[in-house]
């Protein structure tokens, strides 16, 4: 999703037009070039619409809502004279709901006089800058951020030399190297730049030297207080600009300034180590980079409040330097290669201290325990030896996020000293085998990660009480839990993992005491009992996922109108009885899936109306019956899994549904390498038929398409319409009873991986458009009544005798049996391309499965939907934690508008 749709859809959500667009009087329009700045004012008002919700401040307010015709203007909120002149000298319209385009002929330009302009944190619609801005000769203010333009920098902006401030980040906007060689040759004044979000791609990163004399160079001005205040300032903040190239280590000699960050984008080389050496500098931040090299081992910038190195390929030790640095507050080196220990921090000024994902080993007692104002401390990943409840917690009363995860940890029940200000604790993967104590004094603790570690047996019964009523979010996932389902006593509740222990009992009503809940998942435990009325009448849930538990009776019958259900699993249980109808109220449904269960009952083709259903598993039930015809035009638009396998369907194939199934159509493929079925909480999972192999699929690639009706007794021909299902990726008609040939169409499938049309009575040729297929890797004919040539090349190179077993008359390479009494040919030998092919199935593929999936590195291909449940994924947790953790804080704050960054 582009950046500009999901603002568009913060717009719909939150739009509460206060007053809409005037027109524009255009008896006006005539007098404008003589137009008094106060008409200039209100008319530049009057072309916007106020709109609620745009506006991402807190304090955001409509400052021309209260402007008045009848008063001076020079006493309107936001508007700012000079006291000799009386010119209108500052407009301050930041965070005012504004809402539409800004054009060239906007009577915002009658303002001559303008030294500062601020019209941040508004929604100009995509509006291109207009190059009328460079008619503000006297600006020297000038923030555009946060406000929805787009298009190229104009170059009229570098005729604003009294620029000494120039904000124009989180925009759509592009600079080319042309705008930006003016900008800092013409721009002397300059003392803060941030080009936040911009796209900066052609610009290299040498002509950062030049800017040097800007940002450095000193100016008198003695007249407006503004103008003091902004002497101070030297920052320049190119975040997000999609620089690259190497940063030489002299890339600048600003002696004053303050902050520089160039954060998130593709620098590589080493670390410049001339950057510490900046006696002025408070905040440097070049993290999200691919720099490599170690930190310097001497520096001059002792005055860094702000450190920002993480996710890099920063290696060596931490250097002593960083511990005695007398007003660091934030320091984040996290998700590099840091080898040693951490020293033991000089000062206690450090607020904010991340140095998770490294190589880090030792003990952190006395490192932290005197860091009195620590409010985040994030190690996790690394081989720290970490005792928790020790006196390392006696003094830091002010932390609110703790993440051990992925250490090793222990804990000492007997010296719980309190964290009362705990509000996130994030303990998975780090070997401890009983519930800390000291979580009882939590009172303010919101979210609880405990997964991943042998914790055994009963969940305490004050564990219910943690955090008062402040918890939303449980994680007991992978755990050895034992006993009856704990209760939960927080009316917050939002999130519940409990999944992969060994819960057993019902699952208790009281659930539906939290009211907010909308995941609930307690798959794989041994829970029994049917399922609570009031969970499936839950407007709020959704996910429930109840797989693999032994809960019977039926499914009950009240899905409410207007529910929240996006995914329901209740595969692996002993359910029985119809579907009920009611689930054509979950609208939102994506995935369902109740495989292995006892349901029974004709096709639910009612379920064909729900219009984002994606995932429909129904495999190993007792559903019975045709298919037949569907009765309603557009079914399944979004389905891309249908597994209707093992139950007792028959008549012909539903041949119709085919022509509906759009989303086997034209899977989008492009960019999905990150995409996942589910959401930032819960990314759906699934147990699939994949290539004949039952597979546990941790996260389900978006681009994963594939229908198995198998072990069903479908009976008649295939139809040449599956051959227009382009984005299947596996089809399975295997153990049916169908006849006829095998339709040539199916050749026209080229992202098919497996195909298995064995146990049929399919006859004739193997239609020599499959040798098509160069993604095939599983190929199943065998125990039919096929006849005559295999063909030859690609694919069909590398299948073996087990695919055709058992037909009436096939010949050819791989069967010894050779067609009209000529020799078997053989295949030629195999081109580079199928080298790779071979490889991909026989080694890289499977192989992937067995040790998990590498991290950031997605393949394309089939591999990458493929995610397994081995181990943790740790990317997927790092990338949430970096993200959640690392953003700055005016990108968090903008975190809703700029969607979810899976
Ligand atoms: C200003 O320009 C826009 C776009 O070019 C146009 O739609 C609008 O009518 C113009 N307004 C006036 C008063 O000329
Ligand atoms: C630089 O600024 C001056 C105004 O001070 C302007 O006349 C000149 O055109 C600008 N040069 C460029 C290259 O924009
Ligand atoms: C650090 O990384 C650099 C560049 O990748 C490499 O040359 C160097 O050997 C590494 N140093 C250590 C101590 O690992
Ligand atoms: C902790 O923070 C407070 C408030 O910001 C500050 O006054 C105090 O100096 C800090 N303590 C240390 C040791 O830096
Ligand atoms: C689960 O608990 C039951 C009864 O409490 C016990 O018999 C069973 O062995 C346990 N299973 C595992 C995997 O611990
Ligand atoms: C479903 O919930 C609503 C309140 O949300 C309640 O009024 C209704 O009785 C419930 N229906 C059933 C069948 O439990
Ligand atoms: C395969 O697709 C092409 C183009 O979409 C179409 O012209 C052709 O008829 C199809 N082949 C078969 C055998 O259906
Ligand atoms: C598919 O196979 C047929 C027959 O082998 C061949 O004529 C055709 O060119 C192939 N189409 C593509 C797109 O490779």
């Amino acid at each position: 999703m582009g950046r500009s749709t999901w603002k568009y859809q913060v717009f719909f959500l939150f739009s509460l037009i206060l007053h809409s667009q005037l027109p524009f009087p255009s008896s006006l329009s005539s007098s404008l070039s003589s137009m008094q700045p106060c008409s200039a004012l209100l008319l530049f008002s009057k072309s916007f619409s106020l709109v609620q919700g745009i506006s991402n401040s807190q304090t955001s307010y409509p400052k021309t809502a209260s402007w008045r015709e009848d008063k001076h203007c020079c006493t309107w909120d936001g508007v700012e004279c000079d006291k000799n002149t009386s010119h209108v000298v500052g407009l301050d319209l930041s965070s005012s709901w504004l809402m539409g385009h800004i054009h060239s002929n906007s009577t915002l330009f009658f303002l001559p006089n303008l030294r500062r302009l601020n019209l941040a944190d508004n929604w100009f619609n995509l509006s291109l800058i207009p190059s009328e801005f460079g008619n503000f000769k006297s600006l020297t203010h000038l923030n555009l951020s946060l406000s929805v333009f787009a298009g190229q920098i104009p170059f009229e902006i570098s005729q604003l030399s009294s620029l000494v401030s120039l904000d124009l980040s989180e925009n759509e906007l592009l600079i080319e190297a042309p705008v930006w060689k003016r900008v800092i040759g013409n721009l002397t004044q300059l003392r803060e730049l941030i080009l936040d979000f911009t796209n900066m791609s052609s610009i290299r990163p040498n002509s950062l030297m030049n800017l040097s004399s800007s940002l450095t160079t000193l100016r008198k001005n003695a007249n407006a207080d503004w103008a003091k205040n902004a002497q101070s300032k030297r920052n320049l903040s190119l975040r997000y600009c999609d620089l690259r190239g190497k940063l030489e280590n002299n890339i600048l000699c600003l002696p004053s300034i303050q902050t520089f960050d160039l954060s998130h984008n593709s620098f590589s080389g080493l670390l410049p180590s001339s950057l510490f050496n900046l006696p002025n500098l408070s905040t440097l931040g070049l993290g999200n980079n691919q720099l490599v090299g170690p930190l310097p081992s001497h520096v001059s910038s002792l005055n860094l409040r702000v450190l920002f190195l993480s996710s890099n390929f920063l290696n060596g030790t931490l250097p002593t330097w960083l511990f005695s640095l007398p007003s660091l507050e934030v320091l984040y080196l996290g998700d590099n290669q840091f080898v040693g220990e951490i020293g033991e921090f000089k000062y206690n000024s450090l607020m904010y201290l991340n140095l998770g994902y490294n190589k880090l080993h030792g003990s952190i007692l006395r490192s932290v325990s005197r860091l009195v104002n620590l409010t985040e401390l994030y190690l996790s990943s690394n081989n720290l030896s970490i005792m928790l409840g020790s006196e390392m917690f006696s003094k830091l009363k002010n932390l609110e996020t703790l993440d051990l995860s992925n250490n090793s940890v222990s804990i000492n029940n007997n010296a719980a000293h309190a964290l009362p200000n705990l509000q996130y604790l994030y303990l998975a993967y780090s070997n401890i085998s009983e519930f800390p104590i000291f979580l009882r004094l939590t009172t303010n603790l919101q979210y609880l990660d405990l997964s991943n570690n042998q914790i055994y047996g009963r969940v305490p019964r004050w564990l219910g009480d943690v955090g008062n009523n402040s918890l939303f979010y449980v994680d007991l996932r992978n755990n050895l839990l034992q006993g009856p389902f704990p209760i939960l006593n927080s009316s917050n509740l939002q999130l519940i993992f409990f999944s992969n222990n060994n819960l057993t009992g019902e699952i208790p009503s009281l659930i539906c005491d939290a009211i907010y809940l909308q995941v609930l998942d307690l798959s794989h435990n041994n829970l029994s009992g049917m399922i609570p009325k009031c969970l499936v009448n839950s407007t709020t849930l959704s996910v429930l996922d109840l797989r693999m538990n032994s809960i019977h009776g039926n499914i009950p019958a009240i899905f409410a109108k207007g529910n929240n259900f996006r995914h329901i699993n209740l595969n692996g249980n002993q359910l029985e009885g119809p579907l009920p109808q009611s689930l054509v109220n979950c609208i939102d449904l994506e995935v369902l899936d109740l495989g292995n269960n006892k349901i029974n009952g004709a096709f639910p083709y009612w379920l064909g109306g729900l219009q984002k259903l994606q995932v429909l598993v129904i495999r190993s039930n007792r559903f019975q019956g045709r298919i037949g015809n569907p009765k309603t035009k557009f079914l399944f638009p979004n389905l891309q899994i249908i597994d209707i396998s093992n139950n007792q369907f028959n008549g012909p194939l539903p041949v119709t549904y085919f022509e509906y199934l759009k989303a086997m159509m034209n899977v989008d493929e492009s960019g999905v390498a990150s995409k996942y079925m589910g959401e930032n909480y819960y990314q759906d999972s699934l147990n699939i038929i994949v290539k004949g192999q039952y597979i546990a699929m941790e996260r389900v690639l978006t681009i994963l398409t594939s229908i198995d009706f198998s072990n069903n007794s479908f009976r008649g021909e295939m139809s040449k319409i599956i051959g227009r299902l382009k984005s299947l990726k596996g089809l399975n008609f295997s153990h049916n009873n169908l006849i006829g040939h095998i339709p040539p169409s199916i050749g026209n499938l080229t992202n098919l991986e497996w195909l298995d049309l064995s146990f049929n009575k399919l006859s004739g040729e193997i239609p020599s458009q499959l040798a098509n297929l160069t993604s095939l890797e599983v190929l199943k004919l065998s125990h039919n009544q096929l006849t005559g040539h295999i063909p030859l090349g690609n694919q069909f190179n590398t299948f073996n005798n087990d695919s055709y077993t058992e037909n009436l008359g096939l010949c050819g390479f791989p069967l010894s049996r050779t067609c009209d009494n000529h020799e078997a040919k053989q295949p030629p030998p195999p081109t580079l391309q199928q080298d790779e092919n071979l490889g991909h199935e026989n080694g890289f593929c499977w192989q992937a499965i067995s040790i998990g999936y590498a991290c950031g590195a997605i393949f394309g291909m089939f591999m990458g939907y493929l995610m397994f449940k081995i181990g943790k994924p740790k990317c997927l947790v790092r990338m949430v934690k970096l993200e959640k953790h690392i953003m700055p804080r005016r990108l968090k704050k903008n975190a809703h508008k700029r969607g979810g960054r899976r």
